[in-house]
């Protein structure tokens, strides 16, 4: 059952062209210039016409639901608030009618993301959910919603599941800013033919996965790690960190880059590997010169870079390529050699890294 992979997160991973594409299926459709998501038709013009909205989630969805407020703010100029469930459950959130709450969910079973549907319900918002387990119980009590089929996800660290929800997400944002009338058609046209070189482009971050393997090798004995990202590669660093942290053990810390120089930059010496997104977009100048400062501090840079770059590779100790495609899709690549970095370090460490200590893949206690 695990197709010949010696963990299912792998298989997950190796998962990725096709999930996507499973999650496109139906929906996307660059010929024709269709973009659909049947689930939300009834809501298109609720969240078209909505003043905020807040999307809830626990773990590597909430770090979806990080990229989603960078695409929803970009494309369809609605402001958006990322909470953590938890948080927001237990305090006297300001929700009004007419407010869209976006619930983030793989397993559709998360306690708090459940609590914190109920309590936004109750003040009159427009409950969405963004799930993989179809039948799941947050489906069930949402207003409508998209899942995102990315099919059974066992692993319990998340992979295939958080490029599913970034894609679904993507999709919203698009349907939303075209029916506000603000997306170009020739913008809305290249996004969807953009979406649909997204499986083949993931296929080719897998190609490096031998080498990201020789990269592991040179950090299994690491005790921390940082991740840097800025915009829509901040929440990438944070996911990757935490991929990194529940299953090889070790301790690691994403950062927006900028926050750096106001503490972070003070751990930094040359036993201290700091994992840079550097893909070439609006910020590429600003994390050039975020490198610069952990090599002068000797810290070792492993970057995740856009194809073809020129200068990170003469600064960095490693680079791994990623093909270029549209800025706001860029998570979309930019977390796949995050997800294998942490996979091969804690094999080598002799990690259950399917089963990992202390962790269960649905969290339905609070
Ligand atoms: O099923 P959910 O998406 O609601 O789960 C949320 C988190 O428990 C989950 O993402 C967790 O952080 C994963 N182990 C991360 O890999």
């Amino acid at each position: 059952e695990k197709g010949g992979y010696e963990h299912f997160m792998l298989k997950e991973i190796f998962e990725q062209p096709r999930s996507v594409k499973d999650c496109f299926r139906g929906r996307v459709n660059a010929d024709e210039g269709h973009l659909v998501l049947g689930g939300l038709r009834e809501y298109l013009d609720d969240i078209a016409k909505s003043q905020r909205i807040v999307i809830v989630a626990c773990g590597t969805s909430w770090h979806a639901g990080l990229v989603a407020e960078y695409v929803f703010e970009e494309l369809a100029r609605i402001p958006v608030e990322v909470e953590y469930a938890s948080e927001f459950r237990y305090r006297n959130p300001i929700i009004k009618e007419g407010d869209v709450v976006i619930a983030i969910s793989q397993s559709g079973e998360t306690m708090d993301t459940l609590a914190a549907i109920e309590l936004a319900k109750s003040k009159g918002a427009i409950i969405l959910g963004v799930c993989n387990a179809v039948g799941s119980s947050i489906p069930r009590t949402t207003h409508a919603g998209a899942y995102t089929h990315a099919g059974p996800e066992i692993g319990v660290a998340s992979t295939k599941a958080f490029t599913a929800q970034v894609s679904v997400l993507t999709l919203m944002a698009i349907a939303v800013a075209r029916r506000k009338g603000i997306l170009h058609e020739d913008t809305f046209r290249r996004f969807l033919f953009e979406l649909e070189r997204i499986p083949e482009k993931i296929e080719k971050v897998l190609k490096n996965a031998e080498k990201i393997k020789e990269i592991s090798a040179l950090f299994s004995e690491a005790r921390n790690f940082i991740y840097l990202g800025r915009g829509l590669n901040f929440p990438v660093a944070l996911e990757g960190a935490l991929k990194l942290k529940e299953i090889s053990y070790i301790h690691a810390e994403g950062y927006p880059a900028a926050e750096m120089k106001h503490g972070p930059i003070a751990l930094i010496d040359e036993d201290m590997p700091v994992v840079f997104i550097a893909t070439r977009d609006q910020s590429y100048e600003k994390i050039v010169s975020n490198i610069q400062e952990v090599k002068a501090r000797k810290g070792k840079v492993i970057a995740v870079v856009t194809e073809g770059d020129k200068l990170i590779p003469t600064m960095a100790d490693h680079v791994i390529e990623i093909p270029i495609t549209h800025e706001v899709l860029t998570p979309l690549l930019s977390v796949i050699p995050l997800q294998l970095l942490s996979y091969h370090i804690a094999v080598m460490r002799g990690c259950n890294v399917d089963q990992p200590r202390n962790l269960a893949k649905s969290v339905t206690v609070e």
